[in-house]
C-alpha cells in the first residue's frame, strides 16, 4: 500500500490551491454576506477543467481520476463552500450521471457544454415532501408517446437558478413505486419550467438554492436517461459518487478552519505565552488533526475504490458520514480557539462553521448514511 501521492496528484492539489489563494479568498466574505453567486470564479474554475475533472477528453473533460477530484475540492473548499458545491454537483452529480448512463446523442448535446464548463448542471432529486425519503417522488413525468408530460415542484435545487440544464427525477408509473421512476433531461428555457425564490441560507450563501415548478413541461423521449424505470437507481448510483464529492468538501471545510485555527494559536499570545502553548488549546489541535487525517483518508479510500471500479457504495457514505461530522465539530472549535475574533466575519471561521452544517444535510443525512452504511454492514 502507498501512501504518497502523485506527482499528477500533487500538481493538481497545488493548481486548486493556487486558484483558491488568487480567485476565491479576495471576495469571498463579501459574496457570502451578499449572497452573491460566483460567477466569475465558477467561468475560470470551468476555463481550467475543474468542472468536468473526471469526464473523457473526448467529451471535453480534463480525464483525471476521483483521487485528483477529492484533492481539489479540499483545496477549494478550505477557501469558499459556495464555490465548491457547484463544482461538485456538476462534475459528480451532473457530469459523471451523464457520462456513465446517457447515450452519445446525449453526451454530445449536454455532456461536452457541461464538461467543458460553458454550461452548469443541476440534479433535482428532492421536493417538499420527498427529501431522505427519495423513493416518494410527486413530480410526475406522464408518457405521452413521443413525450413526458412533467408536473411539479423539486425543492433546494443548487445551481437552480444559473444552471442550463436540470437532470429531473419523476414518477412515471405510481403502480410500480420507485421502479416506475425517470431521469429525465430537462433545458431550463423550456415553457413551463419557472425558477422559485432563492433561498436565504444559513451557509453556502454564495450558491444558488431555489425551488422548480414545472406545469406541463413538454419533455421529449429522447431526454430520458437509461430505460424507462431506471430514474431511481440512476439517482442512486449517482449520489453515491456525489457523497465522495461532499465528503471532500467537509474534508475542506474542516482542513481550512483548522489550518487557520492553528496559525491562529501560534500568533495570539494568552497568559504570557503564545496559545497553542496551553494544553487546553494544543490538544484541540490535536483532535482537529487527527479527524481531519482519518477524513481525508476515507475520502481517498472511497476514490480510490470508484478509480478501480469496485463497489464504492458504502465507502462513500462511510467518508461523508465522517468528514462531514468531523467539519461540524472542527469549525465549532476554530471559532472557540479564536475566542471573541471567531465570531465576526473577517476571521472566516464563522463562515466555516456555518457552511459544515450542510455538508451534514445534503447528498444525504447523516442519518441516511447511517441507513446506507448499516444496511451493508448488517448485510456482511
Ligand atoms: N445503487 C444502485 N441501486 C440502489 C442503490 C445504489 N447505491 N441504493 C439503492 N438502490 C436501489 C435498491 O436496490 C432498490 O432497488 P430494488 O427494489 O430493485 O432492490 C431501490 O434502489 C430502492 O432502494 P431502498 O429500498 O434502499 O430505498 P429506501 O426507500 O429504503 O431508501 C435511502 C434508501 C438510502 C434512504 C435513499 O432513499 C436515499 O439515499 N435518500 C437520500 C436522498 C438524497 O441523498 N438526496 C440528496 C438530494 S441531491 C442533493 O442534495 C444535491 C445538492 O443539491 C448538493
Amino acid at each position: 500500500m502507498n501512501f504518497e501521492l502523485s506527482e499528477e496528484h500533487l500538481a493538481v492539489q497545488q493548481a486548486a490551491r493556487d486558484f483558491a489563494q488568487t480567485e476565491l479568498l479576495p471576495g469571498v466574505i463579501e459574496r457570502d454576506e451578499h449572497q452573491k453567486f460566483p460567477a466569475e470564479q465558477i467561468k475560470k474554475l470551468g476555463e481550467l477543467g475543474f468542472l468536468g475533472m473526471m469526464v473523457d477528453p473526448k467529451y471535453g473533460g480534463s480525464g483525471m481520476d476521483t483521487m485528483s477530484y477529492v484533492l481539489a475540492m479540499e483545496e477549494i473548499s478550505k477557501i469558499d463552500a459556495s464555490c465548491s458545491v457547484v463544482m461538485s454537483v456538476n462534475n459528480s452529480l451532473v457530469c459523471w450521471g451523464l457520462e456513465t448512463f446517457g447515450n452519445e446523442e446525449q453526451k454530445q448535446k449536454y455532456l461536452v457544454p457541461l464538461a467543458k464548463g460553458e454550461i452548469i448542471g443541476a440534479f433535482l432529486l428532492s421536493e417538499p415532501e420527498a427529501g431522505s425519503d427519495a423513493t416518494s417522488q410527486r413530480t410526475t413525468a406522464e408518457d405521452k408517446g413521443d413525450h413526458y408530460l412533467l408536473n411539479g415542484t423539486k425543492n433546494w435545487i443548487t445551481n437552480g437558478n444559473s444552471a442550463s440544464v436540470y437532470l429531473v427525477m419523476a414518477q412515471t408509473d405510481v403502480a410500480k413505486g420507485h421502479k416506475g421512476i425517470n431521469a429525465l433531461i430537462v433545458e431550463k428555457n423550456s415553457p413551463g419550467v419557472t425558477v422559485g425564490k432563492k433561498e436565504d441560507k444559513l451557509g453556502i450563501r454564495g450558491s444558488d438554492t431555489h425551488s422548480i415548478m414545472f406545469q406541463d413541461v413538454v419533455v421529449p423521449k429522447e431526454n430520458r436517461i437509461g430505460e424507462d424505470g431506471f430514474g431511481f437507481k440512476f439517482a442512486m448510483k449517482t449520489l453515491a459518487g456525489g457523497r465522495i464529492g461532499i465528503a471532500s468538501q467537509a474534508l475542506g471545510i474542516a482542513s481550512g478552519a483548522y489550518e487557520l485555527a492553528l496559525k491562529y494559536s501560534k500568533e495570539r499570545k494568552a497568559f504570557g505565552t503564545e496559545i497553542m502553548n496551553h494544553q487546553a488549546i494544543a490538544f484541540k489541535l490535536a483532535d482537529m488533526a487527527t479527524e481531519i487525517e482519518a477524513s481525508r483518508l476515507l475520502c481517498l479510500k472511497a476514490a480510490w475504490l470508484k478509480d478501480q471500479h469496485l463497489d464504492y457504495d458504502r465507502a462513500s457514505s462511510m467518508a461523508k458520514l465522517f468528514a462531514s461530522e468531523t467539519a461540524m465539530k472542527t469549525a465549532v472549535e476554530a471559532v472557540q480557539i479564536h475566542g471573541g475574533y471567531g465570531y465576526v466575519k473577517e476571521y472566516h471561521v464563522e463562515r466555516l462553521m456555518r457552511d459544515a452544517k450542510i455538508t451534514q444535510i445534503y447528498e444525504g443525512t447523516s442519518e441516511v448514511q447511517r441507513v446506507v452504511i448499516s444496511r451493508s454492514v448488517l448485510k456482511g
